[in-house]
């Protein structure tokens, strides 16, 4: 089934209260939901009543006090034909479900003992017969009952209103939320479970109990997390003027969730790996990533639940919108340069190939048959990038005024993405119509920009182009805001005195129409071009710019984004340059320049150290190959790629050596952006000097005195990575496991860095690790670890030539679709860019693809992607 964007209609029915009383049991839990149902204002006469289920068991119904009314219920849907004269009856329903049978971990399930839910988006019609659908909002009350002593804790949104003891050892809770919710904000908890309190005052003086809850035992290591959501809760009252609005906030850490979190109504439900740190058990990454998904998550209070989504289309209005507002918070409590970096990075790494491939759809999709399917890097990160886009173009003032709009304008409304782009019509005057195609045309756009200087004109030749993406064969231009600077050759900003071609304001070149021919005037010397600052964005860029004029920048931009492209792009000229040269068999060579100014770089004590880090880090295996873009031989990339490598480690050996040494951090651990700054720069330094003599002793030696994660697996992934084998490598692998055993998140790091260590013994090494006691095909975040970084983080071990890792692949899939289908699907996505790999393996990947799509027994989910991949 095919579900299209145009095909939308309001529900013929409303259910504005839901009372649901749940009575826990791990096989055999049972919910009564009573409903006050309504008929639409102005809705068709007497339509039947058709009610959303999945895989549900009914056991009763009871219409306006009549037991057994007409009805037909199947697993999937009920429908009422017969429906009360009145305009509004109450429909009372008992299903039955089992959490410890629910693997998919969609509706009800248990999670290490502790019942939880996740229903966004179609997880509610695995708990009762509902419309599960966002336009609907109801106020929920909700009842739960379990025995006391498995499950002390019980809740669910909104807040607490009553709690006693049952007899029989039960015991029970009731929770009311005022505010009206969408059926995928709905959220249970009920276990035994350790608590780190809190409170927070908001901006009117309101007090918020705050609580986090953890297995036993790991209380300690909800601070961070706690720490981020006050901090996240005063920066959305400054930047956003948005407050909090329940008596509490909730989060609960499981252990088995299919993506990050999920922001349920006064109840965020988190997947471990983003609550639970220490500087012993998680890097610097996992604390940046903690701070930016606890923010997130609360962000979404505002943003996704005061104003939802009027459908799934308008995904990203909630995800783009909120993703945006966490790379700010971030960027504010970090540093905002490196920040931006980061970000592009992963755009890069994620949503360019999907918007490349045969994958891409719109930021807001027109259609699907599995939404599941569409919680994607375009809708999140893409997403974001417009709305920064948005932000450029109307200045931070008029931004801020049409968020205030939207807020007053849709609070406790379901929205599109048309509602969105209307306040900000409405405040600023403007027509935002064809800026309005970032959300309905999919792929990456490309700039190509050809600059000439002659007497005091600087001309730009600016061409935009879209390329086809599937069922989307002939674009529009779209409305490109290019952030740009000319520099002169003293490393100031060049003035002009007129401009003709294109609107320009602020720095910002506002591209149109196809072509442009810009002329700048009054310009004293041959500028240097610095373009698309701050990856104003989200396009290639293909300008000619000589290896002088990079350098220069690379060494003098002031937009510190610009300036880390500029190396960046050096680093992947030659890179390509010398791919080529190992696949027409002719030696290596790179350019001396680069080596120096790499350690010029490294060494530039006026540079944040986590900038320098980033930059003089060489573009993965990965960004290499989607820049060559077709005929990809992943083996002679990490030839190409180890060999710059070598020789920058080469020529920089004793500034590095020295380096490293100073970098050391002897003071208390700090997981703040300075101390993880400086942590990063030194571990890429290490990855420099593993490469020459002595480089496996340095590891080992860092190995056994770190006294952080961060530190031990940059150890651990040099050894592993580049002293495969090794006594030092093997040593320290097996002290890992003897120390971290018993923390599955720690134990992750481990089979990451096994998983991704190059070349195709890989396979072998990935088979071996799934018997490991410590792994579990059932829990996501151990297949992630496991499957997920092998598929997609290992270019040399995953697309071995001989095709044998895809079909191993593969056959994996086929086993987790039978148990979880969001895990299988989101796997799959691994395959997204075979066709832009050489012939044969191109051939081996297809077979793995047809391999799934011949089988019978695959669920819509994997399907899905597979013959989208195929298609
Ligand atoms: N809304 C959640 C978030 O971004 C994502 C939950 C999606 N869950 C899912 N099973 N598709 O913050
Ligand atoms: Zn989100």
């Amino acid at each position: 089934q095919v579900f299209r964007l145009e095909d939308y209609r309001p529900s013929d029915y409303l259910i504005p209260q839901t009372r649901l009383t749940v009575r826990l049991a791990p096989d055999a839990t049972t919910v009564v939901a009573e409903l006050t149902i309504e008929r639409r204002p102005g809705g068709d006469a007497a339509p039947p009543l058709v009610l959303d289920g999945d895989g549900l068991k009914l056991k009763r119904i009871e219409l306006e006090s009549v037991a057994q009314p007409a009805h037909e219920a199947t697993p999937e849907r009920l429908v009422l034909n017969d429906l009360p004269a009145t305009d509004r009856f109450t429909l009372i329903l008992e299903t039955e479900l089992d959490p410890d049978d629910n693997k998919a971990l969609m509706g009800l399930y248990r999670s290490n003992g502790v019942y939880c839910t996740q229903c966004e988006p179609e997880g509610f019609r695995r708990i009762t017969y509902f419309l599960d659908r966002p336009d609907v909002l109801s106020v929920y009350h909700v009842r739960i009952e379990a025995p006391h002593a498995a499950a002390p804790l019980l809740l669910s949104n909104g807040n607490p209103v009553a709690s006693g003891e049952l007899g029989n050892g039960w015991h029970f809770a009731e929770w009311h939320d005022p505010h009206p919710k969408p059926s995928y904000l709905f959220a249970l908890v009920a276990g035994d479970l350790g608590r780190l309190g809190d409170s927070f005052t908001t901006m009117s003086g309101r007090e918020v109990e705050l609580g986090i809850y953890v297995e036993h035992g790991k209380e300690k290591l909800a601070a961070y997390a706690m720490d981020a959501l006050k901090r996240s809760m005063t920066w959305d009252e400054e930047v956003f003027g948005r407050e909090y609005d329940l008596d509490v906030f909730n989060i609960v850490a499981v252990s088995d969730f299919n993506m990050g979190a999920m922001e349920n109504k006064g109840l965020n439900i988190f997947n471990d790996k983003y609550v639970l740190a220490d500087e012993t058990t998680a890097t610097d990454t996992d604390f940046a990533n903690i701070e930016a998904i606890i923010a997130h998550e609360y962000f979404h209070n505002w943003t996704g639940n005061r104003i939802t989504c009027r459908d799934w289309f308008q995904l990203c209005l909630k995800e783009g919108l909120t993703v945006y507002r966490d790379h700010e918070f971030s960027a504010d409590q970090r540093s905002r340069g490196v920040k931006r970096i980061a970000e592009v990075r992963t755009l890069r790494a994620l949503q360019f190939p999907e918007d490349q491939g045969p994958l891409a759809h719109p930021v807001r999709p027109r259609r699907y048959r599995e939404i599941n399917n569409f919680y994607t890097a375009t809708v999140y990160e893409k997403g974001s990038e417009v709305v920064r886009m948005l932000r450029t173009i109307l200045g931070a003032a008029m931004f801020r005024a049409g968020m205030d709009l939207y807020f007053e304008r849709h609070d406790g409304q379901a929205c599109t993405i048309e509602d969105f782009l209307k306040v900000f019509e409405d405040v600023s005057g403007r027509d935002l119509s064809q800026f309005g195609l970032w959300y309905n045309q999919s792929g990456t756009p490309n700039l190509t920009i050809k600059p000439s200087y002659e007497a005091g004109t600087l001309t730009l030749e600016i061409e935009q182009s879209v390329p086809p993406t599937p069922s989307e064969s002939r674009k529009r231009a779209m409305h490109i805001p290019l952030a740009f600077g000319l520099i002169g050759s003293d490393g100031k900003e060049l003035e002009w005195t007129e401009v003709e071609g294109a609107s320009v304001e602020d720095g910002v070149i506002h591209v149109r129409k196809r072509s442009h021919k810009l002329r700048f005037h009054g310009v004293a010397e041959r500028p240097i071009l610095s373009l698309n600052r701050g990856f104003s964005a989200p396009i290639t860029l293909a300008v000619e710019q000589k290896p002088e004029d990079l350098i220069f920048l690379a060494g003098h931009d002031s937009d510190p984004f610009a300036r880390w492209q500029a190396f960046n792009t050096l680093l992947t000229d030659s890179l390509i340059s010398a791919y080529r040269c190992v696949r027409g068999d002719t030696r290596l060579r790179f350019p001396s320049q680069i080596a120096q100014l790499a350690g010029r770089i490294a060494a530039d004590a006026s540079l944040e150290p986590a900038y320098r880090a980033l930059a003089i880090t060489l573009p993965s295996e990965t960004d290499i190959a989607r820049d060559i873009g077709k005929d990809i031989d992943p083996d002679a990339i990490f030839v190409a790629r180890r060999g710059l490598s070598d020789f920058i480690a080469r020529s920089n050996h004793e500034p590095f050596a020295e380096l490293y040494r100073e970098l050391r951090d002897d003071g208390p651990f700090s997981p703040d952006a300075a101390g993880a700054g400086r942590r990063a720069l030194r571990n890429v330094v290490l990855g420099y000097l593993a490469r020459i003599e002595g480089g496996a002793d340095l590891a080992g030696t860092q190995f056994s005195a770190a006294t952080n994660m961060t530190d031990l697996v940059a150890a651990l992934g040099t050894l592993a990575h580049d002293h495969a084998g090794s006594p030092q490598a093997e040593a320290a692998l097996a002290d890992f496991a003897a120390r971290h055993g018993a923390m599955p998140l720690a134990m992750d790091k481990w089979f990451q860095i096994q998983a991704t260590a190059p070349g195709e013994q890989a396979l072998d090494t990935v088979r071996a690790l799934m018997r490991h006691p410590a792994f579990s095909a059932d829990n996501p975040n151990r297949v992630r670890a496991l499957l997920g970084t092998f598929s997609g983080g290992n270019q040399t071990g995953f697309h071995r030539a001989d095709g044998a890792a895809y079909a191993f692949f593969a056959e994996m899939l086929k086993d987790i679709d039978q148990r979880n289908p969001q895990l299988s699907a989101r796997l799959a996505t691994a395959f997204r860019s075979w066709r832009s790999l050489e012939p044969v393996r191109q051939q081996k990947a297809r077979q793995a693809l047809a391999s799934i799509a011949g089988a019978s027994d695959v669920s819509v989910d994997l399907r899905d992607i597979v013959e989208r991949s195929l298609a």
